[in-house]
């Protein structure tokens, strides 16, 4: 029989060696919901599940921070109604799932230029951060009106502004002032993520966490957001523990 890629029983994960920080690019809603011959907010609207199912499964793995690309700088581009359906997810996902986060004592995070973002998205995001606040199990991180280059932008006019204020001297610049300035910083020592799993087949950054991936591990995987399950993430995890982190040096 050939071996099939998701669920080979003979291989187990190992608990001591779970990413503790994986960041999803969830991608193939929009397939998925063009196969189905349905509209592609549709894709969205079953993709926000996969959302519920991805965070439950990594909280209960012992990942310590799910980091999702819910909307890219990009993303604006899209028709007006699928934008606006889109900007409307967070207040749908919140409004039923905050008991669960609760539940399962996951916080919630976002990063993005959260300012820019409809008032009504901005207050459901407002509301779920304030709900976790005391929640200190998984941190579910939101990428929200999120992109890197703009984030490496903001972060070189941060520290610029240090430098005109005689707070910092230009040859102390190093890489931690740059990664104390980009928008991971408060998640600290977590800040750069493990593994880095993209579905639906491309093989793209799209302009996510370009800094802090320097060293993660990256997992492909052919199936679309809206079919992504728990079982698709251990096998994400376990195609990881068979990896050989290096980070440059030798083993
Ligand atoms: C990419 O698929 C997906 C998005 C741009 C949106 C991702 C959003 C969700 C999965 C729901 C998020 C949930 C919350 C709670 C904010 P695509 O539309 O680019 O698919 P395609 O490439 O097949 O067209």
């Amino acid at each position: 029989m050939m071996f099939k890629s998701k669920n080979v029983e003979s291989f187990k994960i190992d608990n001591n060696n779970i990413p503790k920080h994986v960041a999803i690019i969830m991608d193939g809603n929009g397939r998925w919901a063009k196969a189905r011959h349905m509209p592609r907010i549709a894709g969205h609207k079953k993709g926000m599940n996969t959302v519920k199912t991805i965070t439950k499964a990594a909280s209960a793995l012992g990942i310590k921070v799910l980091t999702l690309y819910a909307f890219s700088t990009e993303n604006w581009r899209r028709p007006d109604k699928e934008v606006n359906y889109l900007m409307g997810l967070p207040s749908k996902f919140f409004n039923d799932f905050i008991p669960d986060l609760i539940a399962n004592n996951v916080k919630v995070q976002v990063m993005g230029y959260i300012n820019q973002l409809p008032e009504q998205t901005q207050q459901a995001v407002k509301k779920a951060i304030e709900a976790t606040a005391n929640c200190d199990g998984m941190i579910l991180n939101f990428a929200l009106n999120y992109g890197a280059q703009d984030e490496i932008v903001t972060s070189i006019q941060k520290i610029a502004r240090l430098v005109k204020n005689n707070e910092i001297d230009i040859d102390d610049i190093s890489k931690e002032t740059v990664q104390n300035n980009l928008m991971t910083t408060n998640l600290g020592k977590l800040a750069n993520p493990d593994l880095l799993i993209r579905t639906s087949g491309e093989k793209r950054l799209s302009n996510f966490l370009l800094w802090q991936v320097a060293y993660s591990e990256f997992v492909f995987r052919n199936e679309n957001w809206p079919d992504f399950d728990a079982e698709i993430l251990s096998d994400c995890i376990l195609e990881y523990q068979n990896r050989h982190r290096r980070f440059g040096g030798l083993k």
